[in-house]
Protein backbone atom coordinates (compact mmCIF):
# COMPACT_ATOMS: atom_id res chain seq x y z
CA UNK A 1 0.00 0.00 0.00
CA UNK A 2 1.45 3.44 -1.12
CA UNK A 3 1.06 6.10 2.03
CA UNK A 4 1.06 9.71 0.93
CA UNK A 5 4.29 11.46 2.11
CA UNK A 6 3.90 13.63 5.59
CA UNK A 7 0.74 11.64 6.44
CA UNK A 8 -0.05 9.86 9.76
CA UNK A 9 -2.27 8.87 11.91
CA UNK A 10 -2.94 6.42 14.88
CA UNK A 11 -2.73 2.78 13.76
CA UNK A 12 -2.24 3.41 10.36
CA UNK A 13 0.70 2.81 8.25
CA UNK A 14 4.40 4.66 8.35
CA UNK A 15 4.84 7.11 5.07
CA UNK A 16 7.85 6.68 3.54
CA UNK A 17 10.80 9.51 3.16
CA UNK A 18 12.48 10.81 0.22
CA UNK A 19 16.52 10.84 -0.04
CA UNK A 20 16.28 14.93 0.45
CA UNK A 21 14.28 14.30 3.05
CA UNK A 22 16.46 11.49 4.39
CA UNK A 23 19.72 13.97 4.33
CA UNK A 24 17.90 16.76 5.54
CA UNK A 25 17.33 15.30 9.13
CA UNK A 26 20.94 13.66 9.27
CA UNK A 27 22.43 17.12 8.85
CA UNK A 28 20.23 17.99 11.53
CA UNK A 29 21.05 15.07 13.54
CA UNK A 30 24.62 15.79 12.36
CA UNK A 31 24.29 19.21 13.58
CA UNK A 32 22.80 19.15 16.86
CA UNK A 33 25.76 16.68 18.10
CA UNK A 34 28.48 19.50 16.97
CA UNK A 35 25.93 21.59 18.49
CA UNK A 36 26.11 20.29 22.00
CA UNK A 37 29.53 19.45 22.13
CA UNK A 38 30.38 22.58 21.32
CA UNK A 39 28.18 25.01 23.71
CA UNK A 40 29.26 22.61 26.27
CA UNK A 41 32.87 22.34 25.53
CA UNK A 42 34.25 24.42 28.92
CA UNK A 43 34.69 21.51 31.71
CA UNK A 44 33.19 23.10 34.50
CA UNK A 45 30.24 23.59 32.73
CA UNK A 46 27.56 21.50 34.17
CA UNK A 47 24.07 22.54 32.83
CA UNK A 48 22.86 24.02 29.84
CA UNK A 49 19.25 25.63 29.21
CA UNK A 50 18.02 25.61 26.45
CA UNK A 51 14.65 25.16 24.05
CA UNK A 52 14.09 23.10 20.83
CA UNK A 53 11.07 24.10 18.59
CA UNK A 54 10.23 21.75 16.04
CA UNK A 55 7.19 23.82 14.14
CA UNK A 56 6.27 21.11 11.43
CA UNK A 57 7.04 18.62 13.45
CA UNK A 58 4.87 15.40 12.04
CA UNK A 59 4.15 12.30 13.33
CA UNK A 60 7.69 11.07 14.34
CA UNK A 61 8.26 8.06 11.92
CA UNK A 62 9.10 7.11 8.72
CA UNK A 63 9.13 3.70 6.90
CA UNK A 64 11.84 2.91 4.26
CA UNK A 65 11.58 -0.96 3.92
CA UNK A 66 11.80 -2.55 6.38
CA UNK A 67 13.49 0.00 8.80
CA UNK A 68 11.51 2.56 10.38
CA UNK A 69 13.63 5.63 10.73
CA UNK A 70 13.04 8.77 13.13
CA UNK A 71 11.42 11.90 12.04
CA UNK A 72 12.90 15.36 13.31
CA UNK A 73 11.09 15.58 16.93
CA UNK A 74 12.66 11.70 17.61
CA UNK A 75 16.15 12.93 16.32
CA UNK A 76 15.89 15.84 18.61
CA UNK A 77 14.71 14.12 22.09
CA UNK A 78 17.43 11.34 20.96
CA UNK A 79 20.11 13.77 20.10
CA UNK A 80 19.58 15.68 23.42
CA UNK A 81 19.80 12.64 25.44
CA UNK A 82 22.91 11.34 24.16
CA UNK A 83 24.74 14.32 24.26
CA UNK A 84 23.87 14.20 27.70
CA UNK A 85 25.27 11.08 28.39
CA UNK A 86 28.34 11.83 25.88
CA UNK A 87 29.49 15.00 27.60
CA UNK A 88 28.88 13.43 31.45
CA UNK A 89 31.27 10.91 30.71
CA UNK A 90 34.43 13.08 30.58
CA UNK A 91 33.03 15.24 33.81
CA UNK A 92 33.38 14.79 37.47
CA UNK A 93 29.93 16.20 37.56
CA UNK A 94 27.24 14.92 36.02
CA UNK A 95 26.24 17.39 33.15
CA UNK A 96 22.41 18.32 32.86
CA UNK A 97 20.80 19.64 29.51
CA UNK A 98 17.90 21.35 30.78
CA UNK A 99 16.08 21.14 27.85
CA UNK A 100 12.85 22.17 26.85
CA UNK A 101 10.71 20.67 23.45
CA UNK A 102 7.94 22.40 22.05
CA UNK A 103 6.39 20.15 19.09
CA UNK A 104 3.76 22.25 16.74
CA UNK A 105 1.59 20.68 13.78
CA UNK A 106 -1.70 21.74 12.29
CA UNK A 107 -2.85 18.40 11.87
CA UNK A 108 -3.96 16.90 14.73
CA UNK A 109 -4.06 13.06 13.35
CA UNK A 110 0.14 14.10 12.92
CA UNK A 111 0.43 15.12 16.59
CA UNK A 112 -1.73 12.12 17.95
CA UNK A 113 1.21 9.60 16.61
CA UNK A 114 3.77 11.57 17.50
CA UNK A 115 2.50 11.33 20.98
CA UNK A 116 2.22 7.43 20.51
CA UNK A 117 5.99 7.56 18.99
CA UNK A 118 7.44 9.79 21.99
CA UNK A 119 6.11 7.45 24.22
CA UNK A 120 7.17 4.36 22.82
CA UNK A 121 10.75 5.92 22.74
CA UNK A 122 10.84 6.09 26.34
CA UNK A 123 9.80 9.80 26.97
CA UNK A 124 6.37 9.17 28.14
CA UNK A 125 7.14 10.61 31.70
CA UNK A 126 8.28 14.04 30.24
CA UNK A 127 4.86 14.90 27.84
CA UNK A 128 3.27 17.76 29.45
CA UNK A 129 6.00 18.59 31.06
CA UNK A 130 9.24 19.23 29.39
CA UNK A 131 7.55 18.32 25.98
CA UNK A 132 4.98 20.30 24.93
CA UNK A 133 2.84 19.22 22.27
CA UNK A 134 0.66 22.12 20.67
CA UNK A 135 -2.03 21.52 17.56
CA UNK A 136 -2.27 24.29 15.17
CA UNK A 137 -0.35 26.73 12.99
CA UNK A 138 3.36 27.40 14.09
CA UNK A 139 2.91 31.43 13.41
CA UNK A 140 -0.13 31.27 15.77
CA UNK A 141 1.30 29.61 18.47
CA UNK A 142 4.68 30.70 18.42
CA UNK A 143 4.13 34.58 20.91
CA UNK A 144 2.98 31.91 23.04
CA UNK A 145 5.91 29.37 23.14
CA UNK A 146 8.68 32.25 22.47
CA UNK A 147 6.77 33.53 26.05
CA UNK A 148 7.64 30.09 27.82
CA UNK A 149 11.10 30.37 26.52
CA UNK A 150 11.48 34.68 27.88
CA UNK A 151 10.42 33.43 31.13
CA UNK A 152 13.50 30.91 31.80
CA UNK A 153 16.01 32.48 29.78
CA UNK A 154 17.16 36.23 29.31
CA UNK A 155 18.49 35.54 25.72
CA UNK A 156 16.58 32.58 25.07
CA UNK A 157 19.33 30.02 23.60
CA UNK A 158 16.96 27.87 21.17
CA UNK A 159 16.63 26.21 18.06
CA UNK A 160 14.01 26.53 15.80
CA UNK A 161 13.28 23.83 13.58
CA UNK A 162 11.24 25.22 10.95
CA UNK A 163 10.74 22.66 7.99
CA UNK A 164 7.38 23.39 6.42
CA UNK A 165 5.84 22.22 3.27
CA UNK A 166 5.90 24.61 0.83
CA UNK A 167 7.18 28.30 0.99
CA UNK A 168 3.89 30.23 2.86
CA UNK A 169 3.99 28.77 6.32
CA UNK A 170 6.81 30.58 7.70
CA UNK A 171 6.10 33.84 7.72
CA UNK A 172 8.86 36.65 7.82
CA UNK A 173 7.50 37.99 11.17
CA UNK A 174 8.01 35.06 12.79
CA UNK A 175 11.78 34.64 12.14
CA UNK A 176 12.35 38.32 12.37
CA UNK A 177 10.63 38.14 16.10
CA UNK A 178 12.41 35.53 16.72
CA UNK A 179 15.78 37.25 16.40
CA UNK A 180 14.53 40.27 17.61
CA UNK A 181 14.00 38.79 20.51
CA UNK A 182 16.04 36.25 20.97
CA UNK A 183 20.16 36.77 20.26
CA UNK A 184 20.86 32.64 20.90
CA UNK A 185 18.36 31.75 18.87
CA UNK A 186 19.26 29.35 15.78
CA UNK A 187 16.90 28.88 12.96
CA UNK A 188 16.80 25.84 10.21
CA UNK A 189 14.50 26.77 7.56
CA UNK A 190 13.46 24.73 4.69
CA UNK A 191 11.60 27.07 1.83
CA UNK A 192 10.61 25.31 -1.44
CA UNK A 193 12.06 27.77 -4.23
CA UNK A 194 11.23 25.82 -6.81
CA UNK A 195 7.46 25.85 -6.10
CA UNK A 196 7.16 29.35 -5.18
CA UNK A 197 8.66 29.86 -9.22
CA UNK A 198 6.43 26.75 -10.55
CA UNK A 199 3.38 28.53 -9.43
CA UNK A 200 4.87 32.14 -10.72
CA UNK A 201 4.79 30.44 -14.20
CA UNK A 202 1.34 29.67 -14.05
CA UNK A 203 -0.26 32.81 -11.98
CA UNK A 204 1.94 35.89 -12.46
CA UNK A 205 0.08 38.36 -9.80
CA UNK A 206 2.04 39.67 -7.15
CA UNK A 207 1.01 39.77 -4.00
CA UNK A 208 1.40 40.99 0.04
CA UNK A 209 2.77 37.36 0.89
CA UNK A 210 4.59 37.18 -2.24
CA UNK A 211 5.99 40.88 -1.12
CA UNK A 212 7.83 39.40 1.95
CA UNK A 213 10.09 37.17 0.08
CA UNK A 214 10.81 39.65 -2.44
CA UNK A 215 8.37 38.64 -5.05
CA UNK A 216 7.97 41.88 -6.59
CA UNK A 217 6.69 43.42 -9.98
CA UNK A 218 10.27 43.61 -10.79
CA UNK A 219 11.23 40.42 -10.12
CA UNK A 220 8.59 38.61 -11.89
CA UNK A 221 9.09 40.73 -14.95
CA UNK A 222 12.98 39.21 -14.51
CA UNK A 223 11.63 35.86 -14.24
CA UNK A 224 9.38 35.94 -17.01
CA UNK A 225 12.46 37.00 -19.37
CA UNK A 226 15.24 34.09 -17.76
CA UNK A 227 12.86 31.44 -16.87
CA UNK A 228 13.10 29.38 -20.74
CA UNK A 229 16.88 29.41 -19.84
CA UNK A 230 16.43 26.86 -16.94
CA UNK A 231 19.48 26.55 -14.71
CA UNK A 232 20.13 30.31 -15.58
CA UNK A 233 16.54 31.39 -14.90
CA UNK A 234 16.51 29.21 -11.71
CA UNK A 235 19.74 30.27 -10.20
CA UNK A 236 19.33 34.09 -10.12
CA UNK A 237 15.55 33.89 -8.60
CA UNK A 238 16.73 32.05 -6.01
CA UNK A 239 19.43 33.87 -5.38
CA UNK A 240 17.31 36.93 -5.44
CA UNK A 241 14.94 35.26 -3.03
CA UNK A 242 17.89 34.31 -0.47
CA UNK A 243 19.12 37.56 -0.55
CA UNK A 244 15.53 38.71 0.50
CA UNK A 245 14.87 36.42 3.08
CA UNK A 246 18.14 36.96 4.84
CA UNK A 247 17.89 40.61 4.38
CA UNK A 248 14.38 40.67 5.93
CA UNK A 249 15.03 38.03 8.77
CA UNK A 250 16.95 40.03 11.48
CA UNK A 251 19.61 37.12 11.41
CA UNK A 252 23.10 38.14 10.67
CA UNK A 253 24.17 34.82 8.95
CA UNK A 254 22.38 33.36 6.49
CA UNK A 255 23.49 29.93 4.95
CA UNK A 256 21.24 28.60 2.29
CA UNK A 257 21.54 25.21 1.08
CA UNK A 258 20.12 23.06 -1.80
CA UNK A 259 18.24 20.13 -1.79
CA UNK A 260 17.17 18.22 -4.55
CA UNK A 261 13.74 16.58 -4.53
CA UNK A 262 14.18 13.39 -7.50
CA UNK A 263 10.67 12.69 -6.97
CA UNK A 264 9.21 16.52 -7.11
CA UNK A 265 12.55 17.42 -9.29
CA UNK A 266 12.28 20.70 -7.48
CA UNK A 267 14.74 22.25 -5.27
CA UNK A 268 14.33 22.92 -1.68
CA UNK A 269 16.56 25.47 0.00
CA UNK A 270 17.80 24.39 3.54
CA UNK A 271 19.04 27.06 5.34
CA UNK A 272 20.50 28.07 8.69
CA UNK A 273 20.06 31.44 10.03
CA UNK A 274 22.06 32.75 13.22
CA UNK A 275 23.43 35.78 15.05
CA UNK A 276 27.05 34.38 15.39
CA UNK A 277 29.87 33.95 13.40
CA UNK A 278 30.65 30.53 15.42
CA UNK A 279 27.14 28.70 14.56
CA UNK A 280 27.57 29.12 11.06
CA UNK A 281 31.03 28.08 10.85
CA UNK A 282 29.64 24.54 12.53
CA UNK A 283 27.22 24.40 10.30
CA UNK A 284 29.00 24.86 7.24
CA UNK A 285 31.56 22.50 8.68
CA UNK A 286 28.41 19.80 9.03
CA UNK A 287 27.81 20.97 5.35
CA UNK A 288 31.63 19.99 4.28
CA UNK A 289 31.00 16.18 6.20
CA UNK A 290 28.00 15.78 3.54
CA UNK A 291 30.12 17.14 0.77
CA UNK A 292 28.21 15.72 -2.66
CA UNK A 293 24.80 15.72 -1.35
CA UNK A 294 24.04 19.49 -0.95
CA UNK A 295 24.71 22.34 -3.54
CA UNK A 296 25.69 26.05 -1.59
CA UNK A 297 24.23 28.66 -4.87
CA UNK A 298 26.81 30.73 -5.36
CA UNK A 299 30.94 31.05 -5.15
CA UNK A 300 32.32 29.28 -2.15
CA UNK A 301 34.63 31.83 -0.52
CA UNK A 302 33.27 34.10 1.66
CA UNK A 303 29.58 32.62 0.91
CA UNK A 304 28.10 35.48 -0.30
CA UNK A 305 24.41 35.79 -1.65
CA UNK A 306 22.69 38.23 -3.65
CA UNK A 307 23.22 38.52 -7.69
CA UNK A 308 27.35 38.02 -8.12
CA UNK A 309 28.33 39.63 -11.45
CA UNK A 310 30.30 36.59 -12.48
CA UNK A 311 26.99 34.58 -12.15
CA UNK A 312 25.97 37.12 -14.65
CA UNK A 313 28.62 36.40 -16.94
CA UNK A 314 29.43 32.69 -16.77
CA UNK A 315 26.20 31.79 -15.43
CA UNK A 316 28.15 30.42 -12.41
CA UNK A 317 27.66 26.58 -11.12
CA UNK A 318 26.46 25.11 -7.91
CA UNK A 319 29.35 25.01 -5.30
CA UNK A 320 29.09 21.30 -4.38
CA UNK A 321 31.56 20.88 -1.68
CA UNK A 322 33.68 18.65 -3.69
CA UNK A 323 37.72 18.76 -3.19
CA UNK A 324 37.41 20.57 -6.37
CA UNK A 325 35.31 23.30 -5.41
CA UNK A 326 37.75 23.53 -1.94
CA UNK A 327 40.38 24.19 -4.77
CA UNK A 328 38.84 26.65 -6.26
CA UNK A 329 37.69 28.25 -2.53
CA UNK A 330 41.23 28.38 -1.50
CA UNK A 331 42.57 30.39 -4.70
CA UNK A 332 39.42 32.88 -4.57
CA UNK A 333 40.52 33.59 -0.70
CA UNK A 334 43.78 33.87 -1.68
CA UNK A 335 43.30 36.18 -4.47
CA UNK A 336 40.26 38.31 -3.17
CA UNK A 337 40.94 38.43 0.89
CA UNK A 338 43.99 40.01 0.86
CA UNK A 339 42.38 43.13 -0.35
CA UNK A 340 38.89 43.18 1.23
CA UNK A 341 41.12 43.14 4.77
CA UNK A 342 43.21 45.73 3.48
CA UNK A 343 40.41 47.58 2.39
CA UNK A 344 38.64 47.29 6.00
CA UNK A 345 41.73 47.96 8.02
CA UNK A 346 42.11 51.69 7.76
CA UNK A 347 44.92 52.70 10.13
CA UNK A 348 44.11 49.95 12.56
CA UNK A 349 43.54 46.03 13.44
CA UNK A 350 40.74 44.04 12.81
CA UNK A 351 39.23 40.92 14.45
CA UNK A 352 38.23 37.55 12.02
CA UNK A 353 34.75 38.01 13.90
CA UNK A 354 34.95 41.76 13.06
CA UNK A 355 36.06 40.80 9.63
CA UNK A 356 33.04 38.33 8.56
CA UNK A 357 30.08 40.83 10.59
CA UNK A 358 31.54 43.64 8.70
CA UNK A 359 31.48 41.66 5.40
CA UNK A 360 27.72 40.68 6.02
CA UNK A 361 26.85 44.15 7.79
CA UNK A 362 25.72 46.95 4.98
CA UNK A 363 23.02 44.51 3.00
CA UNK A 364 21.71 43.57 6.45
CA UNK A 365 21.35 47.13 7.31
CA UNK A 366 19.54 47.75 4.09
CA UNK A 367 16.81 45.75 5.34
C1 LIG B 1 7.37 18.31 6.00
S1 LIG B 1 6.33 17.76 7.25
C2 LIG B 1 7.37 17.76 8.64
C3 LIG B 1 8.31 16.62 8.74
C4 LIG B 1 9.08 16.59 10.01
N1 LIG B 1 9.74 17.87 10.29
C5 LIG B 1 10.13 15.52 9.95
O1 LIG B 1 11.25 15.81 9.55
O2 LIG B 1 9.83 14.39 10.30
C6 LIG B 1 5.35 19.17 7.53
C7 LIG B 1 4.36 19.06 8.70
O3 LIG B 1 3.86 20.36 8.95
C8 LIG B 1 2.48 20.31 9.25
N2 LIG B 1 1.93 21.64 8.94
C9 LIG B 1 1.50 22.14 7.74
N3 LIG B 1 1.20 23.45 7.85
C10 LIG B 1 1.49 23.81 9.14
C11 LIG B 1 1.43 25.04 9.86
N4 LIG B 1 1.03 26.18 9.29
N5 LIG B 1 1.84 25.04 11.16
C12 LIG B 1 2.27 23.89 11.75
N6 LIG B 1 2.32 22.69 11.11
C13 LIG B 1 1.95 22.65 9.82
C14 LIG B 1 1.95 19.18 8.42
O4 LIG B 1 0.78 18.63 9.02
C15 LIG B 1 3.15 18.20 8.43
O5 LIG B 1 3.01 17.25 9.48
Amino acid sequence: MTVKNFAWSPGAPLPGIEPHSERKLEVVRRYLDVYFDTVASIPHMDRLNIAIVDGFCGGGQYQRGTTVLPGSPLIILDAVREAQERLSRDRRKPFEIAATFHFVDAARDHLEHLRGVIAAAGYADKLGSSIQLYHGEFAAHLPEIMAKIAATQRKGRSIFLLDQFGYLDVPMDSIRSIFGKFPRAEVLLTFSIDAMLNYLSTSRAASETLAQFGVDRDFIAAWEANKNDVEFGRITAQRAVMTHLRNNSRALFFTPFMLFSQASGRMMMFAHLSQHQAARDKMLGVHWEFQNRFAHIGRGSLFELGFDARLLEDKGSLFQFTEQDRATMMRELHDELPGKVMGMLGAGSISLQELSKRRLRPTFQQA
